[in-house]
């Protein structure tokens, strides 16, 4: 991993809940850190937290779009992905934790995180780029997906099928 002299720069992919309290940190450490550009296919959300920030010039609606524009400034890519379920969405929707039911390990009713292949991230696309780029760094996984979690085996599984997968991209 290469080594960032000076303050780091972060692109912000999704404005909304959680963004709030990333915001929160740039601020806390201006000195250190410093959102640079802004995505989400929410007007109000990229608006919303641009102001939080004090004005983000760069606000983009497609994460293949920053990619490109700030790509070869990517030092680290983490592997994790996040699967939706239609069904959960549609018995509990996604406002509040639901009364009785329980959801997965490192997930709520509606969704869940996954390992790399087995969610919603096109890692194709996001390759791509990278590539066409010139990235050489390495790329992390993160290992929290019921399916596998638990149990050794279960976990070794997981870490070599989420590789494997994105070895294939
Ligand atoms: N809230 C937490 O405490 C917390 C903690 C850790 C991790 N997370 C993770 O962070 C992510 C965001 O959580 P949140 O609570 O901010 O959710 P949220 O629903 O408040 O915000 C999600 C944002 O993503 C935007 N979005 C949806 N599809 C998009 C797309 N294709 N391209 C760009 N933007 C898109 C939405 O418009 C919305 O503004 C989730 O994956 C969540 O699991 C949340």
């Amino acid at each position: 991993m290469k080594k960032i002299n000076g303050k780091v720069r972060v692109a912000l992919v999704g404005t909304g809940g959680i963004s709030s309290a990333h915001a929160k940190g740039c601020l806390a450490h201006a000195n250190k850190i410093e959102c640079v550009a802004l995505c989400d296919i929410s007007e109000a959300n990229l608006k919303a937290r641009s102001d939080q920030l004090g004005g983000v010039k760069a606000r983009f609606s497609d994460w293949r779009e920053m990619l490109r524009d700030f790509g070869d400034r990517v030092f680290h890519v983490h592997g994790k992905d996040c699967a939706l379920s239609a069904e959960g969405l549609y018995d509990c929707g996604n406002f509040q934790p639901p009364t009785f039911a329980k959801p997965p390990a490192f997930g709520g009713m509606c969704w869940r995180y996954t390992i790399p292949g087995h969610g919603l991230m096109d890692w194709v696309a996001g390759f791509r780029i990278l590539k066409d780029l010139g990235y050489e760094g390495c790329v992390s996984v993160e290992l929290e997906d019921a399916n596998f979690n638990g149990t050794e085996a279960g976990e070794k599984q997981g870490f070599v099928l989420g590789c494997r997968y994105l070895q294939g991209c």
